[in-house]
């Protein structure tokens, strides 16, 4: 059973470009803050946890660059496999079939807000 989810209001809408991303750290208690990234294309909002399934590294390769060089996929730097942007499938590299943990994100009054539920409280880590 999923719990009442915690908000967090991540930044303002507008701060995430058509296509772009954003990457974040926010404090749920635990012992390490949650790192999560957002991601804005054809008019969709999708975030997930910054955690590859292959290794649980970060996937960034220069801050808030999540995205290939044609903002078609979500790009891991580490060994470059490729993530669909709205349900973090991945398709190619080492971690095919397998997907990104996504979070439950919103446009709220002009603000990106994600919602956390219970069970990812407390830990920034997987
Ligand atoms: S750590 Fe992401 S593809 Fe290997």
């Amino acid at each position: 059973m999923s719990g009442v989810a915690d908000v967090h209001v991540l930044c303002a809408s507008a701060d995430v470009p058509e296509p772009g991303s954003r990457g974040f750290a926010i404090d749920v208690g635990g012992e390490t803050p949650l790192r999560l990234f957002v991601v804005r294309k054809d008019g969709r909002v999708t975030a997930y946890r910054n955690s590859c399934p292959h290794t649980g590294a970060p996937l960034e390769w220069q801050p808030d660059q999540f995205l290939d060089l044609d903002n078609s996929f979500i790009q891991c730097s580490i060994h470059g496999a490729l993530f669909r942007t709205e349900d973090g499938l991945c398709l190619r590299g080492p971690c095919v079939g397998q997907s990104l943990r996504a979070l439950s994100v919103r446009v709220d009054s002009g603000r990106l807000v994600v919602d956390l539920p219970v069970e990812d409280r407390g830990s920034g880590t997987d």
